[in-house]
């Protein structure tokens, strides 16, 4: 099978009818491409996993279109989910909920919580509605791979696995969503993300951070192994001396210049512009196969801790 490629302003109708026929098809969201299916057809899910090597207890995110598709996933939302959800839906924040039955465990991997988001993405906010369905889907990417931003990193990743990928260019944010736990006493950030955990403090008062790896992660995206390029990846020292076969990306462009192969991660200097090309450049890097990548890490702040967080599972997969 070698996927279709479709642009997403015309392959919607066709996109939906693949999602209710029990397919997958891979899509662009505002953060990252999505690889979707009917998020209450277990055997689509399925699939999912399949094509994308995921182990079973890594949990999906369940992308929803309205409110009605949402209390078709949870019976019950908590004040900080329904605070999170009303400043920041649609857009880039995952909502870690209690689930109804309907949603089958193998979405879950078992859990009795689900991953939810309302993307804000005009193309996937429509084939959700069109599939009328809510659609699971984890990034579009083979498992411990780059995080795909762009149609042609998706079709040279999974391309001989799935039917159809919807082509929506480059996406705007560039990296995943934030996750918040909002099940507890105390929202806690799972992942950082595209919103940075200062905004969702601003929402909610008193917000935890468990994002840190561990080899029983309280969500699997907190394994060390992610989000890795082919070629070594490396935190850049502050005085590493340029080599000849190797890569750096960096934030200074005077630094660049001084190296044979560079990129400079946001001209204006700027965190956003950093986080949206941050796997861009990467999977550039992976074309030009160099001996290995320096990267320097970002100020952790705002979505910079979402840029570092990557970089450091990155490099530590590298290892
Ligand atoms: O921006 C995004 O969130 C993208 C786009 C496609 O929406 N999706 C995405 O999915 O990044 P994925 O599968 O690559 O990452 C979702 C993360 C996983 O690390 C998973 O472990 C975690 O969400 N997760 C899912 N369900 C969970 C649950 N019930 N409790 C805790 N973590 C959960
Ligand atoms: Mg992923």
């Amino acid at each position: 099978m070698t996927a279709r490629v479709l642009p997403a302003s015309e392959g919607i109708d066709e996109a939906a009818r693949v999602i209710r026929e029990g397919g997958l098809v891979a899509f662009p969201t505002e953060t990252v491409y999505g690889l979707g299916a009917n998020a209450f057809d277990a055997r689509a899910v399925a699939h999912i996993f399949e094509a994308k090597e995921r182990p079973a207890f890594d949990p999906l995110v369940v992308h929803i279109c309205d409110v009605e598709m949402l209390q078709s996933v949870t019976s019950q939302i908590p004040k900080a989910g329904q605070a999170l959800a009303q400043s920041f839906w649609p857009g880039p924040l995952t909502l870690i909920l209690n689930k109804t039955e309907k949603v089958p465990g193998i979405v879950t991997s078992g859990l009795s919580t689900v991953a939810t988001r309302m993307p804000s993405g005009a193309h996937a906010l429509k084939l959700i509605d069109a599939a009328q369905t809510p659609i699971a889907a984890p990034s579009a990417n083979t498992f411990g791979h780059l995080s795909p931003t762009r149609a042609d990193h998706v079709f040279r990743d999974l391309g001989e696995r799935i039917p159809l990928i919807l082509d929506g260019g480059q996406t705007t944010h560039g990296i995943e969503s934030t996750i918040v736990d909002v099940t507890g006493d105390v929202p806690t950030v799972l992942r950082h993300g595209a919103i940075p955990i200062e905004q969702i403090a601003d929402v909610v008062g008193d917000v935890d951070a468990r994002t840190s790896s561990t080899s029983n992660p309280t969500s699997p995206g907190q394994l060390d192994h992610h989000y890795a390029p082919n070629a070594p990846l490396r935190i850049a020292a502050p005085d590493q001396a340029p080599s000849s076969d190797a890569a750096i990306v960096t934030f200074d462009k005077e630094r660049a210049g001084s190296w044979s192969q560079s990129v400079v991660l946001s001209p204006a200097g700027d965190l956003n512009e950093a986080a949206a090309n941050l796997f861009e450049v990467l999977h550039q890097l992976d074309e030009a196969n160099p001996a290995a990548i320096y990267i320097e890490l970002v100020p952790d702040v705002l979505v910079g801790r979402a840029i570092n967080d990557r970089i450091r599972r990155a490099c530590a997969s590298a290892r």
